[in-house]
């Protein structure tokens, strides 16, 4: 089978990992992929969805997998289906689970699936109002793509009241901040789970939890996240089983029932709050870097997955994982979350820890190839070191070992990945 991944991240890395040590797979080419997916596989530089699905014909490729949630709400999987293609990954319309919070919160509110008291709305009257009904602090949401920076959490009435203000006027979000959620903020610990739809079946992944905060302790600014873990021990097979029953199943047959059945990666954040699972939001594609951490737990081989849930045949699928935890650090840039960095050359040292060679790897993120042939960090999270291990002690230690190999100027990392579970 040949498969191209759309997208350039250390998520669209991984895939590529685990479809490379898939026997069935034999081409793997990445648009565009980055500095390093063209050990893996073939970087294209082509964009335009119509152009890849050209090549897709051309080229004998037998699966597409859609990594970000771009091109997606962008409609790729709708042109791709259109000319008979397999793809997987979710419709456009589907995709609205993501790319608007308002579609999202009253599609949860119509299928009573367990969500944050909110009300959506384009007025600032009635955004006050609301606000002064709930207690301190107060969720403030853009409705649109904010490249996940969209979130307010106002500790104050009038930080609430202020943040409403500046996203309606288009002043903090333009167009994406035009209608707003106003929500009561849920006080829990917070997972990650990832469903594998195929439009009516569902396989449910090793819960993760993200690391959102720059810095130790979960301090400093919001990230698109500085490493994760799973399985995570903060889930117990009651937590799964609602879930399944309150939240994926209702998910699943509600998109059907409105004709837009649900295939891909169902990504729900939930706030796990006093034992009930509470959804914060849904998106529509793997989390980065939970992505990073799940693949190589994965042991079914990965081409089966995806085709099948491409196919709408999941249900012919068993899908295994290893009973084997993953750690990943993410290493980002010098400025980052703030501003981009001029490049750094990035040296690994020769990996001399014996246990490191088969049970700790590098997913390559923001990373570009250099004309001397050499790998730079270009990108704000640059790689992401990933242990695995029989407990999450004994993956922690190895990613962070390798991590110590890892070298490039300015490079940062958290030191306390996977805190909450040891
Ligand atoms: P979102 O983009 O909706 O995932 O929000 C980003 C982050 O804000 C989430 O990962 C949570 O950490 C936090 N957050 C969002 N909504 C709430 C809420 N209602 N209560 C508490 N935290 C929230
Ligand atoms: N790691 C969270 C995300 O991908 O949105």
């Amino acid at each position: 089978m040949n498969v191209l991944i759309i997208g350039a991240g250390g998520r669209e890395y991984s895939i590529g990992l685990a479809l490379k040590r898939d026997d069935k797979v034999e081409k793997i080419y990445f648009a565009p992929g980055n500095g390093a997916t063209d050990t893996l596989g073939e970087n294209l530089a082509i964009s335009d969805f119509g152009a890849l699905a050209d090549f897709v014909e051309a080229n004998g490729v037998d699966l597409t997998i859609v990594g970000p949630e771009a091109p997606l709400v962008e409609g790729i999987v709708d042109l791709f289906e259109a000319r008979g293609l397999t793809i997987f990954g979710p419709s456009a319309k589907a995709a609205q689970l993501e790319g608007s919070k308002i579609f999202m919160k009253n599609f949860l509110a119509r299928h009573n699936v367990p969500t944050a008291k909110y009300i959506e709305t384009d007025s600032l009257e009635d955004a006050y109002t609301f606000i002064n009904t709930l207690e301190a602090p107060i969720v403030v949401k853009a409705d649109g793509l904010c490249g996940g920076k969209g979130v307010i959490i106002a500790q104050s009435h009038d930080e609430a009241k202020r943040a409403a203000g500046e996203m309606l006027s288009g002043n903090s979000f333009g167009e994406a901040g035009t209608s707003i959620v106003v929500e009561e903020f849920l006080d829990g610990y917070e997972l990650s789970v990832f469903a594998i739809c195929d439009g009516k079946d569902y396989v449910v992944l090793p819960a993760a939890q993200d690391h959102k905060r720059l810095l130790n302790n979960d301090e400093g600014p919001n990230t698109g996240g500085m490493g994760a873990y799973a399985p995570t021990p903060l889930v117990n097979e009651m937590i799964y089983q609602k879930l399944n029953e309150r939240v994926i199943e209702p998910t699943l047959k509600g998109m059907e029932a409105e004709g837009m059945p649900f295939t891909g990666v169902l990504f729900i954040g939930v706030m796990v709050v006093k034992g009930e699972p509470i959804i914060l939001e849904y998106n529509v594609r793997f989390g980065d870097p939970e992505c990073e951490e799940l693949m190589p737990l994965l042991k079914s081989p990965a081409s089966e997955l995806f085709y099948k849930a491409a196919t709408g045949d999941l249900k012919s699928a068993t899908i295994e994982f290893y009973d084997k935890y993953a750690v990943g650090v993410v290493m980002a840039s010098k400025n980052y979350p703030y501003k981009s960095t001029p490049p750094a050359e990035i040296i690994i040292d020769d990996i001399y820890h014996e246990e490191l060679h088969e049970n700790a790897h590098i997913s390559y993120a923001g990373v570009s190839r250099g004309e001397d042939g050499k790998l730079y960090a270009s990108g704000g999270r640059v790689l992401v070191c990933v242990g695995v291990g029989e407990s999450i002690k004994e993956a922690q230690e190895r990613a962070y070992m390798l991590v110590g190999q890892v070298h490039f100027a300015g490079k940062q990392c958290r030191t306390d990945i996977a805190y909450q579970a040891l």
